[in-house]
């Protein structure tokens, strides 16, 4: 089945012009009337409307933050910034892929193309771009200051190689930045590659330490999250749950699981130059709740308090509810919300129906 929506982000353009130019499709528009629920809930001590939204990517700068928040999506993650501007990679970015059931966790081969086909699986290769922050940092102030009652605006950021003496000093200054945004979440991206290791950052539990502790350091008075990646077992996560214990705020997961987008004639459809992808959508929503499952199983048996953001194929109501019944304190949705600007609508009709 074709998806009939137009979505935010237009994956035909590049990053630059999604920047510029976006978002398009209902985002574009006047939102309609929001009937908020009647109960706000409570949110790390934020009074938030409904703890639903969308994670850090599609939302670029402040005219995508501010069609969100008016369309009722009440957490917005503003998108990764860097401390120094670093460029997108070339198109394609994204890519629908087709997955034969759902995606394992050993990066699979699956089938790559244009039909945005529901339900939906994409996969998205960006590189994390970032402009510099005389650009970012009033931008992301605008953003903050569009949030309406009971909407909040979380910070993403993550630390470069070789643009401080450290990528723990990176971290800690790219913190800071967002912190003088006045945006009054922060979350650390550690689920993209670690640059130079052939493993993600969220793995290295030392380096993770020692970033979380130098991004305490650096903003001690504002809640942190870490995004993580899938783990596939308790007894490997629970280690870095245990260092982190008063440290960390809270976990946002997942991010992506890790294919190898294809052609129809085998070819790699990122290009030679990207064999693999992150694939996000449908078919890792499986993954997404397993880890909270997890996290909030390990929240309980080690009496911590961290609170969870869950992330990973959302594109209704009933995954929602999924998530908050395996113990997610928020949900959010990237791939769902992007092609459904009315997800939240949605999800809130459903909730006061
Ligand atoms: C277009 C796009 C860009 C993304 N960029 C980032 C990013 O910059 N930082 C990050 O932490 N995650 C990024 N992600 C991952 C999402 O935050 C999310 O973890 C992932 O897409 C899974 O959610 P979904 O299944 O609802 O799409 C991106 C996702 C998409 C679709």
């Amino acid at each position: 089945m074709q998806t009939n929506l137009t979505p935010f982000y237009n994956p035909a353009l590049s990053y630059e012009e999604n920047y510029q130019y976006g978002p398009f499709g209902d985002f574009s528009r006047a939102a309609p009337s929001i009937e908020h629920n009647k109960q706000t809930e409570n949110f790390l001590n934020l009074q938030v409307n409904l703890p639903f939204g969308i994670p850090a990517g599609p939302l670029l700068n402040a005219n995508f933050i501010k069609a969100a928040f008016n369309h009722g999506f009440d957490l917005c993650v503003y998108k990764t910034v860097r401390t120094r501007a670093q460029a997108s990679h070339p198109l394609p970015n994204v890519l629908s892929v087709h997955p034969t059931g759902r995606l394992s966790a050993h990066t699979d081969t699956v089938l790559a193309d244009t039909n945005y086909t529901a339900p939906l699986s994409i996969t998205n290769s960006f590189g994390v771009p970032s402009f510099n922050p005389n650009i970012w940092q009033p931008d992301m102030a605008e953003a903050v200051n569009a949030a309406q009652k009971g909407q909040y605006i979380i910070g993403s950021f993550q630390g470069t190689c070789g643009n401080e003496s450290s990528i723990e000093k990176d971290y800690a200054c790219a913190a800071r930045l967002v912190d003088e945004t006045a945006a009054p979440i922060l979350e650390a991206n550690l689920s993209c590659p670690n640059e130079g290791v052939n493993k993600l950052l969220c793995f290295d539990f030392d380096k993770v330490e020692r970033i979380a502790k130098e991004i305490k350091n650096a903003v001690p008075d504002k809640p942190l999250f870490l995004k993580l990646a899938y783990f596939a077992d308790d007894d490997v996560i629970l280690p870095l749950l245990n260092r982190l214990d008063g440290t960390v705020d809270g976990y946002s997961t997942i991010n992506t699981l890790s294919a190898r987008p294809v052609t129809a004639n085998g070819e790699p459809a990122l290009g030679l130059d990207r064999p693999t992808g992150g694939v996000c959508g449908e078919a890792i929503r499986w993954a997404g709740l397993e880890m909270v499952e997890r996290l909030a199983r390990l929240r309980i048996r080690l009496n911590n308090h961290f609170v969870i953001i869950g992330v990973g194929g959302v594109s209704s109501a009933a995954h929602y509810q999924a998530y908050r019944l395996a113990g997610a304190d928020a949900v959010m949705s990237a791939t769902g919300a992007m092609w459904n600007p009315q997800l939240a609508l949605q999800i809130k009709s459903s909730l006061n129906g």
